[in-house]
């Protein structure tokens, strides 16, 4: 029987639940002692109003306000203005009642309990503390990992970079020096061109070495009714300055036939000796009215008196 006492005893003490119901018991009873204290206040309240309550009727109002300025009274408000004068009413009899010494014990019992409140919420508050520290260390971890993450990608990505822009580098030179080897071709291939061209224009001259610049003077005579020679002047035909070596029909302010204009060419001697031989075989539909210089010697010595004086 001592044994099972002993038992019990120590099931109640170790036990957590009679100390939980004692602290809820506790906590209900501050509550309750809250609420009829905020009841005794509001009594009070009522009671004092009911008081003065005669100085807020309309009818012994010392100022005369207006109607318009009136504050109207909705029901809620005189429903309720109606019961607390009826509440004070009653009051007025009984007296408020003060609490008495049990329940003066009971807010000391409920005060208590808020310590150990305090307590609980001094323990949570610690907890968090803890957790947010080790929440810090942990996203400090996170962040170096990442920097370090980062550090490692960026010198990938620059080596990567680096190669790329040898590569492109190389590539870039590379076709700057085939390029160059095609300038030079260009060049030597223009050198040629332009030797050719001189070789050309010194056989052209060449043909005039042994022309007759007296007799090319009185062959003249045939062209001169239409043609000058020594001023950029058009007469019967455009003027003729310059003319070995120039382009076909470009002298200014003449309109040339259609046949001259289509004609793309430059007048060579050797084209101007075919041209003087026969116009209309050369130049088909030209508009020049002169039958041609059939003796070879003649053209030769014409065009040497015109090379002659236009240079
Ligand atoms: C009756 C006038 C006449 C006579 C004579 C004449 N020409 Fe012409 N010549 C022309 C006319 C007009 C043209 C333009 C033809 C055309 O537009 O189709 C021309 C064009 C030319 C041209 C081409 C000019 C150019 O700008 O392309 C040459 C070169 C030329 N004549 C040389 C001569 C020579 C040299 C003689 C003398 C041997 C001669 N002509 C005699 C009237 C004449």
């Amino acid at each position: 029987m001592e044994a099972w006492l002993a038992q019990l005893r120590k099931m109640v003490l170790n036990d957590q639940t009679p100390r939980l119901v004692l602290i809820g018991a506790t906590v209900i009873l501050f509550l309750v002692v809250i609420i009829d204290a905020f009841g005794a206040r509001e009594r009070a309240i009522v009671s004092r109003e009911a008081g003065g309550i005669a100085r807020f009727t309309d009818d012994d109002s010392d100022v005369s306000v207006p109607s318009v300025y009136r504050v109207p009274r909705d029901f809620a408000s005189e429903s309720l203005r109606a019961a607390r004068l009826a509440e004070a009413e009653d009051a007025n009899g009984e007296g408020v009642d003060l609490p008495d010494e049990e329940e003066i014990a009971e807010a000391e019992d409920a005060a208590e309990a808020e310590e150990d409140v305090t307590e609980t919420e001094v323990a949570e508050a610690e907890a968090a503390e803890e957790e947010a520290a080790e929440t810090e260390v942990a996203e400090a971890e996170a962040a170096e990992e990442e920097a370090a993450e980062t550090e490692v990608a960026e010198a990938e990505a620059a080596e990567e970079e680096a190669v790329e822009a040898e590569v492109a580098e190389a590539e870039a030179a590379e076709e700057e020096a085939v390029e160059a080897e095609a300038t030079e071709e260009d060049a030597q291939t223009a050198a040629d061109e332009s030797a050719t061209e001189a070789a050309t224009a010194e056989d052209d001259f060449a043909l005039l070495a042994n022309a007759d610049i007296a007799n090319g003077e009185s062959v003249w005579r045939q062209c001169r009714s239409c043609h000058v020679y020594d001023a950029e002047r058009n007469q019967g035909g455009p003027h003729l300055v310059n003319i070995i070596g120039r382009e076909v029909a470009i002298a200014d302010g003449w309109r040339y036939s259609s046949a001259l204009q289509d004609y793309d060419g430059v007048w060579t001697v050797e084209a101007l000796l075919e041209w003087l031989e026969n116009p209309d075989a050369y130049i088909p539909g030209n508009q020049m009215a002169f039958r041609g210089l059939r003796d070879e010697q003649d053209r030769i010595d014409v065009l040497g008196f015109l090379n002659e004086n236009t240079q």
